[in-house]
């Protein structure tokens, strides 16, 4: 909807230069042209707090929206997982990716912030810093927040992730198949209350002290269980205070109050949701998950914001599916046909470079992303990957044990038995991937999308038909109701 000058006289006054009302009155114009935005964002069609969360299993295509909504985006703000996530932007042909800095660095005028909720790789942020200044991003510091209260990687968690992760292999022949990044360690620590968060490290004194606290028991684990060399203190602290002096332009004790301010001042805030839904601590496929919370709510807890500030959850999701490392997948297709979407979706982790398992689209997981994030808007991601395919498959329910199952099932066990009950659609040969408008898709293309918007009941606002920012056709305005 427009915007109706009338509708001010309303809230503010009879005119906006001349606001009568009692805060305008006592702080002046300023706060008036806040109020205002106020009033657009909620009363007249425009919207402030955006979450962005992958409705899969990762590598959604999240990186590529966040750095298009980005273009009307005043912040963008990481607030879960850590450099276990690899998002890719492309522009103009230039790939960028990601690991934890947010989408949004990109647009020099976007403020971009790492929230409580994510857990810093201190050596991968410094070279991701550096490798952005190298492209010619990151030119003033402040564009980049970094709480106080991150949870910090070290060096012994990545070891005691590999290290587990062989344990487990070696006694029970499959592992979860983490990316190495020390993300369940550090996670865990935190809970335990030993963790050091990135607020620490500019406490130079206290230093060791508080590493004793995390590391004497894992130096246990390490000789006694793993067989490892222990990780020395003195070698650990001395590492972390020359990486502080380099983090320290980013430090931002209380991030919470600058994303309050902005939506308080109507501006539009992103929250960029890494990994997938699927892949959730409480309500992914467990144990087959990451460490955090990956659903939109955590874009609350994982900043230090209420519900009621968030206007819209975006779910990303692909044309197919993919899923990297271990776990049920029920549409996956172990045959040539899955060979081909790989190949021609170049489904190989940006993060660990891994093959990524792929298969049909399965709208039973899809609705229980919805559910379980309140998903009120789709983006569907890499459509011109299925030019090709002579028929195209979508997963509409599970056989499990001869039953009917048309829920996603909480339960890994039977989502290991599951079959998919499959509705196949003839494909098209066309190259979506210069098409730049919606009446231009093939008409097998539309009825293959008609089909997922009914089955979901949720709107479809964005069609993605390549990497390039440009590639992309809106159903929908960017930050419309
Ligand atoms: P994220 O982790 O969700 O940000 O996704 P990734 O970056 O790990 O993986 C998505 C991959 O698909 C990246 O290489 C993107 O450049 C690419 N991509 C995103 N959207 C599209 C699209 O619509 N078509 C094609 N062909 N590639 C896309
Ligand atoms: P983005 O943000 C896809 C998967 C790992 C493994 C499981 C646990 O790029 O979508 P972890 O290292 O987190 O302990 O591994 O989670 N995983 C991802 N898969 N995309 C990601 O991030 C992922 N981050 C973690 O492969 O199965
Ligand atoms: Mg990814």
């Amino acid at each position: 909807m427009s915007f109706r000058p009338n509708a001010t006289l309303k809230i503010h006054g009879n005119d906006a230069h001349h606001c009568a009302c009692l805060t305008c009155k006592r702080r002046g114009r300023r706060l008036h042209s806040v109020a205002l935005k106020e009033f657009i964002a909620k009363e007249l069609g425009t919207v402030a707090g955006i979450v962005v969360i992958g409705a899969q299993w990762g590598d959604e295509g999240k990186g590529k929206i966040v750095d298009v909504f980005a273009a009307k985006a005043d912040t963008v703000v990481r607030f879960q997982g850590g450099a276990n996530a690899g998002h890719t932007l492309v522009v103009d042909g230039q790939k960028t990716v990601l690991h934890l800095v947010p989408s949004g660095v990109l647009r020099e005028n976007t403020t971009c912030i790492i929230g409580p909720g994510v857990v810093l790789d201190i050596e991968g942020l410094v070279k991701e810093i550096e490798y952005l200044k190298e492209l010619g991003h990151l030119k003033n510091p402040k564009q980049l927040l970094i709480s106080d209260l991150c949870t910090v990687i070290l060096p012994y968690h990545k070891k005691l992730d590999a290290c587990r992760e062989a344990a487990l292999s070696a006694k029970t022949g499959t592992k979860i198949g983490t990316t190495g990044k020390g993300i369940g360690p550090a996670y865990e620590d935190r809970a335990s209350r030993r963790a050091l968060i990135f607020g620490d490290l500019f406490d130079h004194a206290n230093l060791e002290k508080k590493l004793e606290l995390g590391l004497t028991e894992k130096n246990v684990l390490f000789k006694t269980v793993y067989n490892e060399p222990e990780f020395k203190v003195p070698e650990i602290a001395a590492r972390i205070r020359e990486l502080s002096e380099v983090l320290a332009p980013y430090r931002h004790r209380d991030v919470s109050i600058v994303v309050q301010k902005a939506l308080k001042g109507g501006k539009q805030v992103l929250f960029e949701g890494a990994q997938g839904s699927l892949l959730d601590i409480l309500h992914g496929t467990y144990p087959y998950v990451t460490s955090s919370s990956t659903i939109a709510g955590s874009a609350c807890t994982g900043m230090g914001i209420g519900p009621t500030s968030i206007d819209k959850v975006i779910g990303i999701f692909k044309a197919y599916a993919t899923r990297v490392g271990s776990g049920p997948f029920p549409s996956e297709l172990l045959d040539d046909t899955g060979e081909k979407l790989r190949m021609v979706g170049q489904e190989f982790g940006a993060t660990t470079g891994r093959p990524r398992r792929t298969g049909w689209l399965d709208l039973v997981a899809m609705k229980y992303s919805i559910r379980v994030n309140g998903i009120t808007n789709l983006a569907l991601m890499k459509l011109d990957i299925l030019s090709g395919f002579d028929k195209i498959a979508v997963c509409t329910g599970y056989r499990i044990g001869g039953e009917l199952v048309t829920d996603f099932p909480p339960s890994t066990e039977a989502l290991e038995k599951a079959e998919p009950v499959l509705e196949w659609f003839p494909g098209w040969k066309e190259d979506l991937s210069r098409v730049i408008s919606l009446k231009d898709l093939p008409r097998n293309a539309t009825n293959y999308i008609d089909f997922i918007g009914n089955q979901l009941a949720t709107p479809i606002d964005v069609i993605s038909v390549g990497p390039g920012r440009d590639q992309i056709l809106w159903v929908k305005p960017l930050f419309s109701n």
